[in-house]
């Protein structure tokens, strides 16, 4: 194994950084350069406070000191869709950049590449921590921003049969309706919770950032939705390991899981676009655990 720490930082070393708002709190840079190690690549991986109003300004800068790339987190994906030079088929399908790729064109001037790696995450945990079949699933989606968008398009793209979609904000579930409806016309969209306690569904993701504080209430009504309704639950927050929804999903003997795959994967596939190499994923997945957990 090379040496790790700030000793080995020479001349040579590049630099991927990612972008947000707050970001202090970010597993990437541990995930990251635990893999930058495994493949003894001189790369660092930094977070970078930066503004919205900044977020042209930094992906200018990065591009001018030759970074490797970047990942842009909350909020600047759907904004940086107008930042890049050119968009991935990923960025134009999902309308959100998460992934920036700088490339040399043949002239040598560098371009900045936008691609999104969220979406292919969401089903790939999905199916992987909770072994769900998609094709064909009910599900009951908690939260219609960023996430809860991407998440709600990529499951209609994976042929569910239906969606129920639920936001403290309703103009959001009615667009976000319209917009599936639009792309995906075979799949049925609800609003709100299902109207009768008959309705079985096998699938409850939480998209909404409701149980990130030990305060926040559960993101599920239970007097409208029971988890005897349900199979499997998925929340995308990772930080607590175990929100309130997933302890009484638990306890209502579904199958659960926390959003750390969706994390991985999402950095797994940036580090494969980064690199052109496979991620080392065992690797990738410990150094998250650490990072969050602690062990
Ligand atoms: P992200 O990119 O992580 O999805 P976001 O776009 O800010 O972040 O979305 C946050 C989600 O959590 C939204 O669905 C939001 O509901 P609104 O669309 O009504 O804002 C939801 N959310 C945040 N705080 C909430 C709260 N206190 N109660 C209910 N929902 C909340």
């Amino acid at each position: 194994m090379p040496k790790t720490g700030s000793a080995q930082i020479n001349g040579a070393t590049r630099i991927c950084a990612v972008y947000g708002f707050p970001v202090a709190h970010s597993a990437s840079p541990a995930m990251h350069n635990a893999a930058f190690e495994k493949l003894k690549l001189n790369w660092r991986y930094i977070a970078c406070e930066v503004e919205l109003k900044k977020l042209a300004e930094a992906i200018t800068g990065a591009k001018a000191m030759n970074f490797i790339g970047l990942n842009l987190t909350v909020p600047h994906k759907l904004l940086a869709v107008e930042m890049v030079d050119q968009l991935d088929i990923s960025a134009k399908v999902w309308g959100a950049v998460n992934t920036i790729k700088f490339e040399r064109d043949a002239d040598g001037r560098i371009r900045a590449v936008g691609f999104n790696t969220d979406a292919d995450a969401i089903s790939k945990s999905l199916c992987e921590d909770l072994k769900i079949e998609l094709n064909g699933a009910k599900v009951l989606l908690l939260g219609a921003g960023g996430a809860g968008r991407t998440a709600a398009l990529r499951l209609a793209s994976e042929n569910v049969s239906e969606i129920f979609l639920v936001n403290r904000t309703f103009s959001k579930i009615l667009e976000l309706q319209k917009e599936i409806q639009q792309k995906f016309p075979s799949v049925y969209v609800g609003l709100n919770y299902p109207t009768s306690s008959d309705v079985k569904i096998d699938l409850v993701i939480n998209a909404t950032s409701l149980g990130l504080k030990p305060e926040d209430p559960s993101p599920l009504d239970e007097n409208q939705f029971s988890l005897k309704q349900t199979r499997a639950v998925y929340d995308m927050i990772y930080r607590p390991a175990e929100t309130k929804l997933l302890k009484a999903a638990k306890k209502a003997k579904c199958k659960t899981a926390n959003g750390l795959g969706m994390l991985l994967h999402q950095g797994a596939k940036a580090f494969e676009i980064w690199t052109g190499k496979p991620a080392p994923l065992a690797v990738m997945r410990a150094a998250l655990k650490k990072n969050i957990y602690g062990r």
